[in-house]
């Protein structure tokens, strides 16, 4: 080969190492216009994307707590919600509990870190030997709860509470006991048998968590 030839050959080989070593992966922010996998969303273009993507603001507005029967509200910056997230193996969540209100018991396939900013909560988590774990948080106070226990926080203080809560994915895949329990359609002498709740309760149940059969 000619030197002129090799010059070429040399300095394609060199920006092909440049750009390569350019298109490293960072990030992966959700591209909703394809289905999700176990692994997450396809990733955006990243020539797309600005700062803009990065940034979730909705975490500082009180969620309305008298739409829920447990006088409480979550909102949640998730991978559906803040697409950024996709990969990165975190989300946030804010709880607004009313006085008296509750987050019923539920479960996630990962843990929970819990602050709570204002108010005074109980809150507690059973293990596998179940063994129940609970107390009484104030201001300032944060609680793990281990990665797919059942869960819960009540307001037992005399004005509204609130906490943050952080999850090890950005698809923790929350399951509430009691509505997913009574909120499904399966017949009410089959749930009758699968938790000893006498008929007239499970049928009680269905109807307040939009169950049927
Ligand atoms: C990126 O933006 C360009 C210009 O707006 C648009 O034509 C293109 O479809 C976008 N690509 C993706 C992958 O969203
Ligand atoms: C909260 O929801 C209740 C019940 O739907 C409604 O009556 C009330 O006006 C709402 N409050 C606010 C501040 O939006």
């Amino acid at each position: 080969m000619e030197l002129p030839k090799l010059a070429f050959l040399f300095s394609f080989l060199v920006l092909l190492t440049v750009s390569s070593a350019t298109s490293v992966v960072d990030f992966c922010v959700a591209d909703f216009n394809y289905p999700v996998g176990p692994a997450g969303y396809p990733c955006k273009n990243p020539g797309n994307l600005t700062v803009d993507d990065f940034v979730f603001s909705g975490l500082g507005v009180p969620a309305n707590t008298s739409t829920s029967v447990f006088n409480a509200a979550s909102t949640f910056a998730v991978d559906i919600t803040f697409p950024a997230l996709n990969g990165l193996g975190l989300s946030m969540g804010r709880l607004d509990i009313g006085v008296g209100g509750v987050i019923p018991i539920h479960s996630h396939r990962v843990s929970e870190l819990l602050l709570v900013i204002d108010g005074t909560i109980i809150a507690g988590f059973i293990d596998g030997n179940n063994v129940a774990y609970y107390k009484t948080l104030n201001k300032g106070d944060i609680m793990i709860f281990p990665q797919s226990l059942l869960h819960f926080q009540i307001n037992v203080g005399h004005e509204p509470a609130l906490a943050f809560v952080s999850l090890n994915s950005a698809s923790p895949g929350f399951q509430t006991t009691t509505i997913s329990l009574f909120g499904n359609d399966l017949p009410t002498n089959v749930i009758e048998k699968i938790t000893l709740v006498d008929a007239a309760q499970v049928k009680k149940l269905k109807e307040l968590f939009g169950g049927t059969n």
